[in-house]
């Protein structure tokens, strides 16, 4: 029997602790006090009972009962000041050990990144920044750049029409036509803007983002051309990066040029992502077509110049070593914060 009362009360005493432990706030404390120590606690009911002890065995388990009661108390005096905030550890009711939850900080996504620093490089060189409208008259987008209706160029790009004369842009180079319409040379501008086209697969996204780059003087020739845009590679991918011009088609500049960098992943041993022949694709430019002067109103005879027109996706793709476009467009915080 005295053996008894005592494992009784350890028992008492480990399960009250371990509730007590669990109380997190006032309501969880006020309902531990009621079920041990109220009038009609169990610490109380525990008490009653001993009077049907033995004699011999009662002042001990009396003793045992009552520092019980004493420690339980105590402890419970010691968490209702943590829960209450007198506590180093909780503060009303808030643990202030916990670690705190970061505000999320913002950044500029990879794109825009890209379309500032290279936007930096040629402002270094002296272009200005213009912008032009997304939503575009033909006219603009495609008539004025030497590309008539029936023309087979237009089968390159395939259009969002918004009416017959009404579309999305499907490059930047409309641009080169509203500033040369209102300005005369000599004109040195790059403009950045978004681009849409029917166009959809891992290295092709419907809307895209192109850089453009424009300028006519007197005297500008493919040189010019050639010596901006290897400045520009070796500022952008490094000074070791070898560019490659190769002939191409615009029905806006004549002559025309792609230009190729040295696939950055595999160092133009030839890869995957450069389809194993060493080289990427960058932009295409050329010297401006003189059909293009006749719709603004310049005199060929006087002015030349040269223009070009980026992909941005693909150079941030090569700078960064993404293989799949569409990443740039799936709001992947995982994918974000890496940059
Ligand atoms: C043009 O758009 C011409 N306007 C470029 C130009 C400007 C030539 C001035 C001469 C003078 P192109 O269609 O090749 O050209 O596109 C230029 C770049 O845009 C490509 O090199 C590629 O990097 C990128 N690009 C084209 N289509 C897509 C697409 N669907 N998604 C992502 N990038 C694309
Ligand atoms: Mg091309």
């Amino acid at each position: 029997m005295g053996i008894g009362i005592k494992e009784q009360i350890k028992e008492l005493e480990t399960k009250a602790l371990k509730d007590l432990d669990e109380a997190k706030d006032a309501a969880a404390l006020e309902r531990f006090r009621i079920t041990y120590l109220g009038k009609k606690g169990l610490v109380t009911g525990l008490m009653r009972t001993l009077g049907k002890l033995p004699a011999a065995e009662r002042p001990e388990a009396g003793k045992q009962a009552n520092e019980l009661k004493k420690r339980l108390a105590e402890r419970f005096e010691q968490r209702k000041k943590e829960i209450e905030g007198d506590g180093a550890k909780v503060f009303r009711g808030i643990d202030v050990t916990l670690p705190g939850r970061k505000p999320e900080l913002g950044h500029l996504h990879p794109i825009t990144q890209t379309i500032q620093d290279i936007c930096d490089i040629f402002q270094r060189m002296g272009f200005r920044i213009v912008k032009g409208p997304n939503v575009e008259l033909d006219y603009y987008n495609f008539e004025a750049l030497n590309i008539p209706k029936d023309h087979p160029a237009r089968d390159m790009q395939d259009t969002f029409y918004i009416s017959d004369k009404i579309l999305l842009r499907t490059h930047t180079s409309p641009i080169q036509i509203r500033v040369m319409e209102a300005q005369k040379p000599p004109v040195s501008i790059i403009a950045p803007g978004k681009v849409y086209r029917r166009d959809s697969d891992v290295s092709h996204t419907p809307m895209f983002h192109q850089i453009e780059g424009l300028l006519v003087d007197r005297g500008v020739s493919f040189a010019d051309l050639k010596g901006t845009l290897v400045s520009f590679v070796h500022q952008m991918f490094g000074k070791r990066t070898e560019v490659r011009f190769r002939p191409s088609f615009f029905p806006f500049t004549e002559p025309s040029a792609e230009v190729d960098i040295q696939c950055v992943l595999c160092s133009g041993s030839g890869c995957r992502t450069c389809g194993h022949t060493g080289w990427l694709e960058i932009l295409g430019s050329g010297m401006v077509d003189p059909a293009v002067y006749g719709f603004v109103d310049y005199d060929p005879e006087v002015y030349t110049g040269f223009a070009f027109g980026m992909g941005v996706e693909r150079i941030a793709m090569l700078r960064y070593g993404i293989d799949d476009i569409q990443m740039f467009f799936k709001n992947e915080m995982r994918f974000l914060r890496q940059f």
